[in-house]
């Protein structure tokens, strides 16, 4: 049977920014999607009927991508990411969904990871109305640290550019990637859930909106820019201490454009003591945070403690991957 893994991810630096051409930089995480297929008599995905118009991203798939018309599928959806709370869940399904179907068609040929990440792409831009940032897709296709940016990035390795009409203009980005070495490999993150979603689209226009009204606001842009380049040189260099440094920094930034909540403050705060930096990540609102440690048990605590719900992965999973059953 057809199957495929893809892993969620974690914006260690750059959120909101990215927005704005500065570059952002993501890390594959442990947790993701697995999606097999099978045929079978009639469409179906999780054991019940399959019904395409509330499925975008598999739909897409199935009759854009690869225009698709062969017998019913029965379509199986194993997910251990949060919904809805940036970590790129939606993105993940689109990716294992499409590579299982890949398989599924070409049983004998591996999988073009860029040209997955590119179709994973297309999915959500087409789920969310024309935009979305290749940021989750483009890290859950290639694993590892992805940095996604306006233009290439020194210190990293350029891998792809894409580009995507949306509702405002075309929009174009560069794709790059950098090793993690292995005294940052050593390192767990934890990622704490505060148990409400992460709206994206309200958080980006809330940000847009507050710019306009106070334009010095704009300031915490470059300075985010400048967080992350410096938090890239730590990562690259394997310095888990300005690594931390630099996450502290970058929530500090994001305060101040008014994404955090009270819950992901008192989960950042309850984690710091045990660990080297702690931030939100993603788009904030809701949705999570997440701390860089030695001692992921400690953390986890904290972060229970503080209401948060916790999950502990390495820096920088593989991508995408079929696997056998
Ligand atoms: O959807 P999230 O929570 O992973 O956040 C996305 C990051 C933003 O910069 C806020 C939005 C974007 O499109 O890059």
């Amino acid at each position: 049977m057809p199957s495929a893994f893809a892993p969620g991810k974690c914006i260690l630096f750059g959120e909101h920014a990215v927005v704005f051409g500065h570059p952002a930089v993501a890390v594959a995480i442990d947790q993701g999607v697995r999606v097999s297929v099978e045929e079978s008599e009639m469409w179906k995905l999780e054991g019940a009927s399959f019904d395409p118009s509330r499925h975008p991203h598999i739909s897409h798939i199935i009759q854009n991508i690869f225009q698709y018309s062969g017998p019913p599928l029965d379509i199986d959806v194993n997910s251990s990411l949060f919904s809805a709370a940036g970590m790129g869940s939606s993105a993940a399904l689109s990716n294992a969904f499409g590579a299982a179907m890949y398989s599924y068609l070409n049983p004998d040929e591996e999988i073009d990871a860029v040209k997955l990440a590119k179709i994973a792409h297309s999915a959500e831009a087409t789920a969310q109305k024309g935009r979305a940032s290749p940021t989750d897709t483009a890290t859950s296709a290639l694993g590892g640290c992805v940095v996604v940016s306006g233009s290439e990035v020194p210190g990293t390795r350029h891998v792809f550019d894409t580009s995507l009409e949306t509702p405002e203009g075309s929009r174009e980005w560069s794709i790059n990637t950098v090793d993690i070495p292995q005294g940052v490999g050593d390192a767990w993150l934890v990622i704490g859930y505060s148990g409400t979603g992460s709206p994206t689209g309200r958080m980006v226009a809330k940000v847009a909106k507050l710019i306009s009204e106070v334009p010095e606001r704009m300031e915490e842009m470059e300075a985010i820019a400048n967080i992350t380049r410096a938090g890239l040189a730590a990562l690259s260099a394997g310095n888990l201490d300005a690594l931390g440094m630099a996450m502290d920094a970058c929530h500090e930034s994001l305060r101040k454009l008014e994404v955090s909540t009270i819950k992901l403050d008192q989960m950042v705060n309850a984690a710091r003591p045990h660990s080297l930096g702690a931030k939100i990540t993603g788009a904030g609102g809701g949705g999570c945070m997440v701390a860089l440690t030695h001692d992921p048990n400690r953390v986890s605590e904290a972060i229970e403690v503080a209401g948060g719900r916790p999950l502990m992965t390495r820096l920088g999973a593989q991508g995408v991957r079929l696997q056998h059953l």
